[in-house]
């Protein structure tokens, strides 16, 4: 029995565990608040769900790689509205099937080691499928650690002649899952700098733009020159359609040719249902301004709890996570087992990356109702 050894060499997906760990706690007959993964369980909006059922009819046949024109520009029009950046529908807009597959695979179609272009840059404590696409690619990969004293973000001043030279995709997540942190533009700047210097592209994963708290935050989009800059976004968690699966990959339009020439092998364009539900969820900001304002009421909810018991909150500028300091003494693991002893499911920041050991990840999925029981657990802590 053969199978691919980038496989055997990984590590079980983190939730598997985190998984297993809830399934016993059940058993035991505790009720379980689950903050462990970031699958937002708020409802889709009407309006989407009625223009997918309202497509069913219409559709035939193999969606194409290049999606629905009407869905490209919806995309495009939203990126202007948002970010007041203009980019061209027929040319620099591939619709993905999620972001997570186009993520995945987007190493295999730019990694060119032959020509020297071997490296992908990832960001840890993160997102795992950056880093597994480019290791099932063949690439070299090199992980920059987000530390709290540097706010989260890379420190790009580190890296070397010679692995930029080596670089053929710089990954960047911001708001960054776990942190909750926020980039500010000058941070894109720097790296688009970079990627245009050395020759590599700058992959921005944008999934959680739109669940923010105070401010708006900026895309890698709005860089002064993008010529290295490719943007994947997502309808999962702006417009609660995780299971819809819809995303977009916006970049310059020789990237999105060769997305465009290789999507067709891995058959990942969208159903056409969705694509047109798609339109209309990119194309009203209504849902997603009350889907915030749920966010920002379990938030209330949580930093109050996390607050009286005097744990220390180290990130929770955007997205539906809190990064919260592990107190002395005890590892994130620790503290996810003695939290789900009360119910309560966590992600222990070391399985998202060693420099995540110190902190937990809150996602704030659970009902607000159930929000509110959570916090009362917590504030019964010491
Ligand atoms: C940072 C980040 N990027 C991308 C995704 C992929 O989301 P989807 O494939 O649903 O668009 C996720 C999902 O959790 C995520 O956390």
């Amino acid at each position: 029995m053969h199978v691919s050894p980038v496989l055997a060499a990984q590590t079980t997906y983190p939730f598997v565990r985190i998984e297993q760990a809830k399934r016993e706690a059940a058993e035991r007959g505790v009720e379980i608040f689950d903050f462990g993964q970031g699958d937002p369980r708020e409802p889709t909006d009407p309006l989407i769900r009625q223009a997918l059922a309202d497509a069913l009819t219409e559709t035939r046949g193999y969606p194409k790689a290049e999606g629905l024109p009407e869905l490209r520009a919806a995309v495009a029009a939203w990126i202007d509205r948002r970010f007041g950046v203009e980019i061209d529908p027929a040319t620099e807009v591939v619709p993905t099937y999620g972001s997570k597959e186009a993520i995945f695979s987007f190493a295999q179609v730019v990694v060119d080691p032959a020509s020297g272009k071997d490296t992908v840059l990832v960001t840890e404590p993160g997102y795992p499928v950056q880093e597994r696409g480019a290791a099932f690619a063949g690439a070299r990969v090199v992980h920059l650690p987000l530390r709290e004293e540097n706010g989260f973000l890379p420190v790009l001043e580190a890296l070397d002649g010679e692995t930029l030279a080596r670089t053929a995709i710089l990954w960047l997540n911001y708001p960054n899952n776990p942190t909750a942190a926020a980039a500010p533009l000058g941070l894109y700047e720097q790296a688009a700098c970079l990627a245009a210097e050395y020759d590599f592209l700058l992959a921005s994963d944008e999934a959680y733009s739109e669940l923010w708290f105070e401010q708006p935050p900026p895309s890698a989009l709005q860089v002064a020159d993008r010529s290295n800059v490719v943007v994947f976004n997502t309808l999962s968690k702006r417009s609660s359609m995780t299971g819809y699966r819809s995303g977009f990959v916006a970049a310059p339009r020789w990237v999105a040719d060769a997305l465009r020439a290789y999507r067709p092998t891995v058959g990942t364009a969208p159903q056409e249902f969705v694509q047109r539900a798609s339109v209309v969820a990119w194309g009203d900001e209504a849902h997603v301004e009350r889907a915030r304002a749920v966010y920002v009421r379990k938030r209330e909810l949580l930093l109050g709890a996390l607050e009286a018991i005097g744990w220390r909150v180290a990130g929770s500028q955007a997205t539906m996570y809190l990064w919260v300091a592990v107190p002395d003494g005890e590892t994130s693991e620790e503290l996810a087992v003695r939290l789900l002893g009360q119910g309560i499911v966590v992600a222990p920041g070391a399985y998202l990356g060693p420099s995540g050991e110190g902190y937990v990840r809150i996602a704030l999925v659970p009902t607000v109702e159930d929000c509110g029981r959570a916090a009362e657990i917590l504030r019964g802590l010491e």
